[in-house]
């Protein structure tokens, strides 16, 4: 009969408020112990917002467990019984929040439907948590579900989910574990410094002065491999959300410092943030003087064995000539005019309007007068129209990948006669053991094969230079990762959308190279582009790697200062260049200019990436 009074405790239990502590609901875990149970709480108001207000318990000696808690109300009636430094009792439900819509966000645990709040005493001290000295973030990874040797970039990803698995947090060693703990917090962030432009609700992501990793010169921080190969997520930073009192954040760039912030730790929108009480004021600004490239062409005849190589995402480029004069100006005047240049995103004639126009060679006439009117270099173009609307990106668009070359530095191969490809015709490698030869050139690289199905097919040509070599290009935009899941979200290893469909794309670059190289293993090549993903998504490049060396490396250009893009907390390179052996083995330089990350406003930007320069030696 022991079950009687068992179920009378919990029958107890369940039908009136259990006077408890917040710890007691925060827990060691990931998920709280008391989901749904009401329950009556003793604690301090430390920050009031239009959604609710913050509390503080009792300090406990446990890293895992968090002392603080929100309460979600947006009723005006109960927000006015509370202030910052008043010490309350109230009674609430514990509650586990996450949007119906966003399935891969984490739950979130607060207190809802407050009631019966009474303040014990007013203008009590609030005393955040100082960060960077009471507790610092870790540096490298985000959760212990990122199984697999590419760490948080594993594949297979989407493998557990944070809050099925529940796991005893580690803040120790756990970035998402370490703001866990801290949840409904308030803290204080020493210095910080910006690490990105704001997005379209002023919110932008920030470390403050503790240990970092990654620290580029922008003051940025980069995504690079951490400790044993494992690629770094950089938990360190953190999103710094909207003032709770309404101010309007500042406008922020890479490397901006602010003032100190303190603030609320929260999850929304599928990242751990902390929501100031009041905006930060800017204290100072990165120097916006961005300089051209050093890697020049030349013309002397002793230097024709010198090739400059340009690449650029021109995001979106239409004949409207505004946007075209200011990548004009970023190609004369901070790529200084590459002998050939791989450009990506350039839409056709119509720009996004939908009406079966494919030709872009207005588009691409623009952007050459514009850059022989902005520099002494008229180029010369060549690209292969898309099949309409099969392509991917902006509908209506037809992006495509095109080449800008100096005819006086290189002329397509005559094979014998140039003569391109269509949309749908796959370029071959043909002619003799010793002299690979395209038999369409330019052409497109295995077109209608499903990896490229919704997807920009590569642009492969065949050069000859002034010194008389043969020089093979493969321009390349890959699928990109629209649809992922959020880095802290709650698929684990984060989803990369669609993964298995670029490491295919990848797979078919790497087949047309080898078969290049079969005819000739010493030939010069150059695979560069947008690839969408980063080097240390090392799954998805693998069949290239054995293939081709990545230009970066071969110059040896510091990992942190690797990158052409800013997506979330990371300085980031989606745009890659890579080399055959003979080329790599002859050295070669490589840098990114940061005409367009380093801008000092989102909207001075005239790309989302950076382009880069690079030189290669052809003999
Ligand atoms: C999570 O783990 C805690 C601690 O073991 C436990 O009390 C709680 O019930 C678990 N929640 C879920 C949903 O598994
Ligand atoms: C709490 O209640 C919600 C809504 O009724 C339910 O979906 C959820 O499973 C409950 N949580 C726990 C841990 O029992
Ligand atoms: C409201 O709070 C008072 C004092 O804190 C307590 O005596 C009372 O039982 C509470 N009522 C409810 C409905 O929780
Ligand atoms: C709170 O303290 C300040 C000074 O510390 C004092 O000016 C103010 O009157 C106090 N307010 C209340 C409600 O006690
Ligand atoms: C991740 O896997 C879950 C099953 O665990 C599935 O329901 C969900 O749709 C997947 N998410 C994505 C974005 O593929
Ligand atoms: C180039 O300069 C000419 C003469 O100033 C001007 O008419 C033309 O619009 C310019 N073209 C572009 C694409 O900038
Ligand atoms: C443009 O012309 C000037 C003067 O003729 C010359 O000094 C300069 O090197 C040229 N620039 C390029 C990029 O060729
Ligand atoms: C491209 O493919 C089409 C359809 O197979 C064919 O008619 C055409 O001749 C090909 N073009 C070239 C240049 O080979
Ligand atoms: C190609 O992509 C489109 C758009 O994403 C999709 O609707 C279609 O099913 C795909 N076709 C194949 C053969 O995968």
């Amino acid at each position: 009969m022991a079950w009687l009074p068992w179920s009378l405790v919990l029958a107890t239990w369940i039908s009136s408020a259990v006077c408890t502590s917040i710890t007691d609901i925060t827990g060691t875990h990931q998920r709280t112990p008391l989901s749904n149970q009401t329950v009556t709480l003793t604690a301090l108001v430390t920050a009031k917002g239009k959604s609710g207000f913050y509390l503080l318990g009792d300090p406990v000696k446990d890293k895992r467990v968090s002392n603080g808690l929100s309460v979600f109300t947006s009723t005006a009636s109960i927000l006015s019984q509370v202030e910052p430094g008043d010490r309350i009792t109230l009674t609430g439900k514990v509650s586990e929040f996450r949007p119906a819509a966003n399935p891969d966000y984490l739950l979130l645990t607060e207190l809802t439907s407050p009631t019966n709040i009474t303040v014990i005493s007013k203008n009590n001290t609030v005393t955040p948590l100082v960060l960077g000295k009471d507790r610092s973030p870790p540096t490298q990874k985000l959760s212990a579900l990122d199984v697999g040797w590419d760490g948080w970039l594993s594949v297979p990803n989407n493998q557990s989910r944070v809050d099925s698995v529940n796991g005893t947090l580690q803040p120790d060693q756990f970035g998402m574990d370490f703001w866990a703990s801290l949840l409904g917090q308030i803290v204080k962030v020493p210095q910080p410094v910006a690490l990105n432009f704001p997005n379209s609700f002023g919110e932008f992501w920030a470390a403050g002065n503790w240990p970092t990793t990654g620290k580029n010169s922008r003051g940025g921080l980069t995504l690079t491999f951490g400790p044993f190969g494992v690629p770094d997520a950089n938990p360190e930073a953190i999103f710094i959300g909207s003032a709770l009192d309404g101010t309007k954040n500042p406008k922020t760039a890479i490397g901006t410092q602010l003032s100190d912030i303190v603030g609320v730790i929260t999850y929304q929108f599928g990242f751990y943030y902390i929501l100031p009480l009041t905006a930060p004021t800017v204290i100072s600004t990165p120097d916006p003087t961005v300089a051209p490239t050093t890697l020049t062409s030349s013309s002397s005849a002793k230097n024709r064995c010198i090739i400059t190589v340009g690449d650029y995402n021109v995001e979106n480029m239409t004949p409207a000539l505004a946007h075209i004069k200011d990548v004009a100006n970023h190609i004369a005047n901070y790529m200084l005019t590459p002998d050939i240049v791989f450009i990506q995103e350039v839409q056709d004639n119509s720009g996004s309007t939908d009406n079966g126009i494919v030709s872009a060679d207005v588009t691409l006439s623009n952007l050459v007068q514009a850059i022989a009117n902005a520099s002494n270099v008229t180029y010369s173009w060549v690209d292969i129209d898309p099949v309409d609307g099969q392509d991917g990106g902006q509908p209506g668009g037809n992006i495509r990948q095109a080449y800008l070359y100096r005819p006086e530095k290189l002329h397509l191969v005559q094979t014998p006669a140039v003569i391109a490809g269509g949309a749908l015709n796959a370029t071959k490698v043909i002619g003799n053991i010793g002299k690979p030869l395209l038999n369409l050139n330019p052409g497109r690289v295995d077109p209608t094969n499903a990896a490229w199905n919704d997807s920009r097919k590569p642009l492969a040509a065949q050069w000859t230079t002034a010194s008389g070599h043969d020089l093979f290009t493969v321009n390349l935009h890959l699928s990109s990762k629209g649809g992922s899941s959020t880095s802290q979200g709650d698929a684990r290893p984060p989803v990369n959308k669609p993964v298995a469909q670029r490491t295919n794309q990848v797979q078919t670059v790497a087949n047309f190279v080898k078969s290049i190289l079969f005819r000739n293993p010493l030939a010069n090549i150059v695979v560069a582009g947008d690839f969408n993903e980063y080097s240390q998504t090392r799954a998805v490049l693998s069949s290239l790697n054995p293939v081709l060396i990545d230009i970066d490396e071969v110059a040896r250009v510091p990992p942190v200062e690797r990158y052409t893009y800013v997506f979330d907390n990371n300085c980031q390179q989606l745009d890659h260049m890579y080399l055959s052996p003979a080329l790599s083995l002859r050295g070669a330089e490589v840098e990114h200019i940061h005409v367009n990350n380093w801008a000092p406003t989102f909207n001075a930007r005239v790309s989302d990436h950076d382009p880069t320069v690079g030189r290669i030696r052809v003999c």
